[in-house]
């Protein structure tokens, strides 16, 4: 299958999903505090995409190839967990790091991004390492342009992640996004420059990189007696891993984030063009 090139009318469908979705983590950011369950931020989410959004929550229900339905509407990946956390009763502690992940479908179109908080003060290495993770994701952001190739991308997160200590993990990837979750290229978070697709206008993938504070191994979570729930990864040396995601589209002259909002988190200083043409946070106020 080739990778899906948008038109005019398909990518202003993903701009407002992409809002959208990054809408459900500005309303979340102020929940995410000591005592609140990720079951509770989960109803909260699920109420706005539902409700007031008039979306679908992606997740929900989703059912890859070997994979059990997910049971809710975000992933909530807390501390040791990589990815795919399920959201469930525990109350979040301070000093806790915990990855929020959601995707939303509006008119057919999928926006999917994540966000890192920490609850409380959190500890140097855990702050460290959430602002690392989201420096690296945008170092890979500000590649994008037409004639560059997908293993640029990877090449810049894993040089920049790997200079500072921390690691890469290469099970999970960014990937085409659009009328499909999941969909061609798909964006690796290490390689080499020069290699890999060349992207073209109207491409659109997340790029979501998985970093961790020790080895980058990963295994499933079958901690306690419980069977394994089918989803939740975890680092294999129980290090912490943190992640950010974002949608972006390929324009004609570099890249446009989609998953942008009013509480979008600003650029950081490298990425000149901020969240790229045309879009809200860099030109308001
Ligand atoms: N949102 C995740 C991603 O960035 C995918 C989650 S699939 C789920 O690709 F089923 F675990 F929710
Ligand atoms: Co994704
Ligand atoms: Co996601």
């Amino acid at each position: 299958m080739p990778i899906p090139i948008k038109t005019g009318a398909e990518i202003e469908g993903m701009r407002l999903a992409g809002r959208l979705a990054s809408e459900v983590l500005d309303m979340l950011t102020p929940h995410v505090r000591a005592g609140v369950t990720t079951l509770e931020l989960d109803r909260l989410a699920h109420d706005l995409m539902v409700h007031q959004q008039k979306g679908i929550p992606a997740t929900l229900g989703y059912q890859p190839p070997g994979y059990p339905p997910y049971p809710a509407s975000l992933c909530t990946s807390l501390n040791d967990v990589v990815c795919h956390g399920i959201p469930d009763e525990r109350p979040l502690k301070n000093g806790d790091i915990v990855n929020i992940d959601v995707t939303v479908i509006k008119d057919g179109w999928h926006g999917d991004n994540s966000r890192m908080f920490v609850v409380g003060e959190g500890t140097i290495a855990a702050r460290r390492l959430c602002q690392l993770t989201f420096d690296a994701m945008w170092k890979g952001i500000v590649k994008v342009r037409p004639g560059a190739r997908l293993g640029d991308i990877g090449h810049a997160i894993q040089t920049f992640a790997e200079n500072a200590g921390f690691t890469v993990v290469r099970e999970f990837c960014g990937h085409g996004v659009g009328a499909r979750f999941h969909e061609e290229p798909q964006v690796l978070h290490y390689g080499r420059p020069n290699t890999l697709e060349e992207l073209v206008p109207g491409m659109i993938f997340t790029i979501e990189p998985m970093i961790n504070a020790g080895r980058r191994e990963i295994k499933e979570d079958r901690r306690g007696n419980r069977p394994y729930d089918g989803w939740t990864i975890v680092t294999r040396d129980r290090s912490l891993s943190a992640q950010w995601e974002h949608t972006v589209l390929v324009t004609d002259s570099g890249y446009e984030v989609l998953t942008v909002s009013a509480g979008s988190p600003p650029a950081p200083a490298f990425a000149s063009a901020g969240y790229g043409s045309a879009t809200a946070p860099a030109l308001a106020g």
